[in-house]
């Protein structure tokens, strides 16, 4: 099954995270150190129906390693939702030759991968590539730790100005429907509370602390929400209105997907590149590659779409308990 892949595709679609660009490295150049031909395919499934392929040489990939975004690019294609966007790509990807697609990205772009071989029989290999870190199967997804440091950089800056005003701070942090990035960065950021989709937000507990603080000479304190669980506007006003204390909100928004990859990103990528292909050419076809506990794992891309957040309860508990 393996020894037929001769061609490899490559995408990268959905929200582009930093290290996309080292996991694209390592996949391009992990194929031609097995002697296969490689094509990028650009702008992602939207690419792919629009035939948008750019075959690959060994120094496509040249000096990227630290860069940011997808040298790809991307995109959340509605087309490929449909069977004849799905029948159009798969169309492109047999005239072009391309026997085996590896596809970096989240949760939409496996389901998309995940088609491409349960529908159509296209060998696919998926490497988790978003900030979100809401995918199973992998401790961390590519990109998640260089968000959760460049919002980490954005409140240590923002903690000058609420300590020196004595103001409280609401932060909104990126995440969909995952409060990964709010309780970690909540926790680095020794923020004095969090609120996330996975746990339902009591205004009257918040606002009682925050009086209760006060009351105890605290001068500021700083919020991180999840932009899925509450806005930061919403909740800063909500505040106001039930302590009478000034609050300010900052959305640090798509900042979090910027910027040079850190080392931890590069690496995961790095590692998580080689082993797709090294499946590939095993015949291991529809399955989502991941890192647990620093070991390799690889599960069904169908199984790696959900993951159990009930992992962040210790996390919630520590920052209630530090503030
Ligand atoms: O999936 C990554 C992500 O950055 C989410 O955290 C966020 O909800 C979403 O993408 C934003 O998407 P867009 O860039 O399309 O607004």
């Amino acid at each position: 099954m393996g020894e037929k892949i001769a061609k490899i595709g490559v995408l990268t679609s959905g929200g582009d995270g930093p290290g996309m660009n080292a996991a694209i490295r390592s996949v391009v150049r992990t194929a031609f150190f097995n002697g296969l031909q490689v094509d990028g395919i650009m702008r992602g499934y939207q690419g792919l129906i629009e035939d948008e392929i750019v075959p690959y040489n060994h120094r496509s990939v040249s000096n990227i390693v630290n860069r940011g975004g997808t040298i790809l690019k991307t995109a959340r294609s509605q087309a490929f939702r449909t069977i004849e966007g799905q029948q159009k790509a798969v169309d492109v990807i047999r005239r072009r030759g391309i026997d085996a697609v590896v596809v970096i990205g989240g949760d939409g772009s496996y389901l998309g991968a995940n088609e491409l071989f349960t529908k159509w029989h296209i060998p696919t290999v998926g490497i988790p590539g978003t900030i979100d870190n809401d995918l199973f199967g992998t401790d961390q997804t590519i990109g998640c730790n260089t968000a959760i440091n460049t919002a980490l950089d954005a409140i240590d800056k923002v903690r000058d100005t609420a300590n020196s005003m004595e103001r409280i701070f609401v932060i909104e942090v990126m995440g969909n429907r995952s409060g990964y990035i709010a309780m970690e960065v909540a926790v680095g950021a020794g923020a004095e509370d969090v609120i996330v989709p996975e746990f339902k937000c009591n205004y009257r507990e918040l606002c009682d602390n925050i009086q209760a603080g006060h009351d105890k000479g605290k001068i500021s304190w700083m919020i991180v929400t999840s932009e899925g669980a509450a806005r930061a506007h919403i909740v800063a006003d909500t505040i106001t209105n039930m302590t009478g204390f000034e609050t300010r909100s900052v959305v640090l928004g798509h900042v979090q997907r910027g910027g040079t990859p850190c080392g931890a990103d590069r690496i995961l990528a790095t590692r998580l590149g080689a082993v797709a292909v090294d499946e590939l050419l095993k015949g291991n076809y529809g399955k989502a590659i991941g890192l647990v506990q620093d070991k390799v794992n690889i599960i069904p891309l169908a199984d790696a779409r959900k993951r159990d957040n009930d992992i962040y309860k210790d996390r919630y508990n520590l920052i209630r308990m530090l503030r």
